[in-house]
């Protein structure tokens, strides 16, 4: 089986990202030995403290962006990261060619029922006028990403992964650590009949949304003439994972309740590396009124609504935002 190394050279990424890619895997090895020792390290359970979003953090939200900031620093590679436990930007290293924007431990509640959770990540272009502590230049659209991806830890350790050459998905090898290339060049199915949205919000959608979920409720009676059915992994990271693998829409839609937050899943660590694998393996990503990629953000801890996956089935969600 292929290499990770091997793929990354043939999708053409040039060496100092191969090596930042390189680094930033070995932090989420590093996660992925924490992670599965659990309650034998003690590493279970909340601390005492919020991030900067006001959400408690766990143990393992801290431990996990401490050791990928720790070796993102050390390398070289990276002029600043931001990350979805820090409040502010943090400077790495002046000659740094690259930017790293990363959620640390998605879905991270899981960690207390031995469920899915992972590492999701973005690396672009650190511009050469940037000072390492100034925000504004994580302030691109996703379009400037180049590259993007997450480490699932599940019963297998997985990467999907994407450096504008496709979709790849890879899954680590404990015995000699590498990442095998076990299904390259995803193809996400067009058309689904599954669904991945958290109902109980259900009162706060608006009425495109609404409209939309009633519709797929109908079944095959209703206007869609077909039975769909529901999955919530209560972690984008796991639901996303199954719409690489075998098709299906995500949504995270926008929200009534507070105008402060359209939506909950952020920008930066979450909505723009999911929307570029996905685009890159054939779905579609977007807030409802434009693609996410597209999206100018205005703050680094910005949140988005998020509908992605499936092609055809994206597409019959947005036209109800027509
Ligand atoms: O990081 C936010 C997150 O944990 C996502 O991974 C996940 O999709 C969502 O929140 C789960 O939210 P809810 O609490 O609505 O199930
Ligand atoms: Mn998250």
């Amino acid at each position: 089986m292929k290499r990770l190394n091997s793929q990354l050279q043939k999708d053409g990424a040039p060496l100092e990202l191969i090596l930042l890619i390189r680094t930033l895997l070995a932090g989420c090895k590093e996660i992925s030995f924490r992670v599965s020792q659990g309650a034998l390290a003690g590493v279970l359970g909340s601390t005492l403290s919020e991030n900067v979003q006001g959400e408690t953090q766990k143990k393992l939200d801290v431990i996990s962006n401490q050791i990928l900031k720790d070796i993102l620093k050390e390398s070289g590679y990276v002029k600043a990261i931001s990350s979805e436990e820090e409040d502010d930007v943090v400077a790495c290293h002046p000659d740094g060619k690259y930017l790293v924007s990363f959620d640390p431990l998605d879905g991270s509640s899981n960690t207390e029922i031995n469920s899915l959770i992972g590492t999701i990540f973005s690396i672009s272009h650190a511009p050469q006028w940037m000072e390492p502590d100034d925000p504004s230049a994580f302030l691109q659209p996703g379009t400037q990403m180049v590259a993007a991806g997450y480490v699932l830890y599940g019963p297998s350790t997985m990467l999907a992964m994407t450096t504008g050459r496709g979709t790849h998905i890879y899954t680590l090898d404990k015995t000699h650590g590498g990442f095998l290339l076990t299904h390259p060049n995803i193809e996400v199915p067009t058309e689904t009949k599954e669904f991945a949205i958290n109902a109980s919000n259900q009162r706060h959608w608006e009425a495109p949304m609404q409209n939309y979920i009633t519709d797929l409720l109908a079944g095959e009676d209703g206007p869609r003439g077909k039975d769909y059915n529901m999955r919530w992994v209560a972690a984008m990271v796991g639901d996303i994972h199954r719409v690489l693998c075998r098709g299906g829409i995500f949504m995270y839609p926008f929200d009534k309740r507070n105008p402060a937050k359209p939506g909950k899943l952020r920008l930066l660590y979450e909505a723009n590396p999911m929307a570029f694998l996905m685009e890159q393996a054939g779905g579609l990503a977007s807030t409802g009124e434009c693609r996410i990629m597209e999206v100018m953000p205005t703050e680094i801890h910005q949140r988005v609504p998020v509908i992605l996956g499936s092609k055809d089935e994206v597409e019959a969600c947005l036209s109800y935002y027509d």
